[in-house]
């Protein structure tokens, strides 16, 4: 289902919703390494440090805090402690120089630790997950971690508490009208994404 299809009963699954987010990120990855030149690189790299900074801060907020009343402690602390490594390599990317000699590397490194994490999400964890929930937990997950996405910063904060709680969702607000300004001053721009969410209104 694309945005904005009109629907009062539709379901969603967390898992998909999530995994959507992730293929974004192959893609995007995909399409900064057939880029020819840097200012065809410029807004794909700004676009895949904004898809996972999002991505992460939204996981944790919603699904990784859905995880501790599934009884999956272990798995939401392993992969919070996954994410603080991924927001800092991403962190990194985001504040090396792309003319910088060794800038693909710093990307393609953050990418890569965020799919090798993604993967087991995919494969392990939110199948386990979703085995867990009624069709309507479910939606409700899906909607939460959409919904997450609008209010979580743009760009990595690798030292913002990551406690999944409010002070998370505190320092998320701030930070997320600080990257709107530093966006609209350095004048970022972004590339289209190939995959659509579900309708979080659903
Ligand atoms: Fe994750
Ligand atoms: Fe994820």
């Amino acid at each position: 289902m694309s945005v904005g299809t009109p629907t009062t009963f539709a379901q969603l699954d967390v898992a998909k919703e999530v995994k959507i987010d992730h293929d974004n990120v192959r893609d995007l990855l995909e399409r900064y390494q057939t880029a020819s030149n840097l200012e065809e690189k410029k807004p794909i790299a700004s676009t895949l440090v904004r898809e996972m900074a999002i991505h992460s801060d939204a996981e944790e907020v919603s699904v990784y805090n859905l995880f501790l009343t599934k009884n999956m402690v272990t798995e939401a602390e392993k992969d919070k402690e996954e994410h603080a490594q991924v927001k800092k390599m991403v962190y990194r990317a985001d504040t090396t120089s792309m003319e910088s000699a060794d800038y693909d590397q710093v990307l393609f490194n953050a990418v890569q630790a965020f799919l090798v994490h993604a993967k087991e999400e995919e494969d392990v964890q939110l199948p386990k997950l979703v085995s867990m929930l009624t069709q309507e937990e479910n939606t409700k997950a899906a909607q939460d971690f959409l919904k997450t996405r609008t209010m979580v910063p743009s760009r990595p904060h690798p030292w913002a508490p990551q406690t999944g709680g409010v002070a998370q969702k505190l320092a998320g607000a701030q930070g997320k009208l600080h990257d709107k300004v530093v966006e609209t001053v350095t004048g970022r721009e972004f590339v289209g994404l190939k995959l659509e969410h579900g309708n979080v209104e659903a």
